[in-house]
């Protein structure tokens, strides 16, 4: 019996070792590992660089206090906001704790309380961020939730005329990923800017999924007419090693002052070295072109299988979702049998997040392999 709380559904295979886009399991069978800790590992597993860094750090101090200044936090902040209306950033150790202060953020910024998501999102598990997220499953059993958290209809032109001067902030992804990798409507989110703006409505966009690159920009809201108050990033941020961030504009620095907020290991040596090495590799502009083009073979190449049981291929950058005719759990299985691993987004849904140093010949493997299990009509 496992001494651990059942709250995950696990796959029968224990990975043990991993080299770029490819991981090997306790009995020596390699994966294709098109998941990557579900949007973690951007630059593969173990990228050299990364890897070197981290070593080097690992010599000389692994944790200090955020009492002290840190010329890591600095030089990972100025990365990830060079270029940017976005200027000030607060280190944590997650997606939800980064979301988690963002909302504390938004209610003493704006002293208000109505925040406006959206169906099928997804911020995370903490409490706030459990009434933040638009699925029901997500908040059954837990009994009431933290108030005044609205959900409206994603891409929906009159679900806007909801935000109003009572709102404190509109809160989303502009690529839902847990939630069927949907992507929302560049005239929607112009609508939704406008409205925003008319009413001095803060815009919160969770970049958790889609930041630090996947989409093929450094944010997913850069190909976008959205301008936010405050974005927030995590696993893609630091290769793999647990780390989010709340990243925002110099107005927030008169609202999280001494004494405000705070978090013991965020902005870690470890997790600041990692951070800086990955978002060193990421951010070039060739290989945010390089991310576009490999995520626009990916996705001509599966739209051939469209016809089958595939309904649609969708998505930006190498976040790329294939809508399928039925439950994809046992596509997931068939898949891992022929050493491909992807994860789901909802019941139907197949999420393919790839490496963004992903070869090609590793992209023509895998389309190889999704092609062969879709021709065999998996049922359920
Ligand atoms: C968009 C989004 N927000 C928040 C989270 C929560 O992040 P974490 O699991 O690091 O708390 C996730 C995780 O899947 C996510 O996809």
């Amino acid at each position: 019996m496992s001494a651990l709380l059942p709250t995950y559904q696990r796959h029968d295979i224990e990975l043990v070792e991993g080299t770029g886009s490819f991981v090997t399991d306790t009995k020596g069978q390699r994966y294709l590992d098109f998941m990557m800790g579900i949007a973690v590992c951007n630059t593969g597993h173990r990228h050299p660089y990364v890897q070197h860094a981290v070593e080097e750090q690992l010599q000389k101090l692994w944790h200090t206090s955020n009492l002290f200044i840190s010329s890591k936090q600095e030089r990972v902040a100025e990365l990830l906001t060079k270029g940017s209306h976005l200027s000030h950033v607060f280190f944590c150790n997650s997606g939800a704790e980064a979301n988690e202060g963002a909302f504390k953020l938004i209610r003493k910024w704006t002293q208000k309380t109505e925040i406006l998501t959206f169906s099928q999102s997804f911020h995370g598990r903490t409490f706030a961020m459990m009434a933040a997220t638009g699925q029901d499953k997500i908040k059954a059993g837990f009994g009431e939730m933290v108030p005044d958290f609205k959900h409206l209809m994603f891409n929906d032109f009159k679900s806007l005329e909801r935000i109003t001067e009572q709102t404190a902030a509109v809160w989303l992804e502009v690529i839902q990923g847990e939630g069927g990798v949907i992507l929302a409507d560049n005239d929607w989110l112009q609508a939704l800017m406008a409205q925003a703006k008319k009413y001095d409505v803060k815009i919160v966009i969770d970049e958790v999924q889609t930041g630090i690159g996947r989409t093929g920009s450094r944010y997913a809201f850069e190909q976008t007419p959205l301008q936010p108050d405050i974005i927030t990033v995590a696993k893609g941020l630091a290769s793999g090693f647990p780390v989010g961030a709340i990243i925002t504009t110099p107005v927030a620095a008169t609202v999280f002052t001494p004494g405000t907020h705070g978090s013991t290991f965020g902005g870690n040596p470890l997790a600041m070295t990692a951070a800086e090495a990955t978002l060193e590799l990421l951010l070039p502009d060739e290989q945010m072109q390089q991310v576009q083009q490999k995520g626009m073979y990916l996705m001509e190449q599966l739209s051939e299988l469209k016809g089958t049981m595939i309904r649609e291929v969708r998505g930006r950058g190498l976040m790329v979702g294939i809508e399928c005719r039925q439950a994809v759990a046992p596509l997931i299985q068939a898949l891992q049998q022929i050493g491909l691993l992807v994860v789901s987004a909802g019941p139907n849904v197949l999420r393919l997040l790839p490496s963004l140093f992903v070869t090609e010949s590793e992209l023509d493997l895998a389309i190889e392999k999704i092609k062969s299990v879709c021709q065999q009509e998996v049922m359920m």
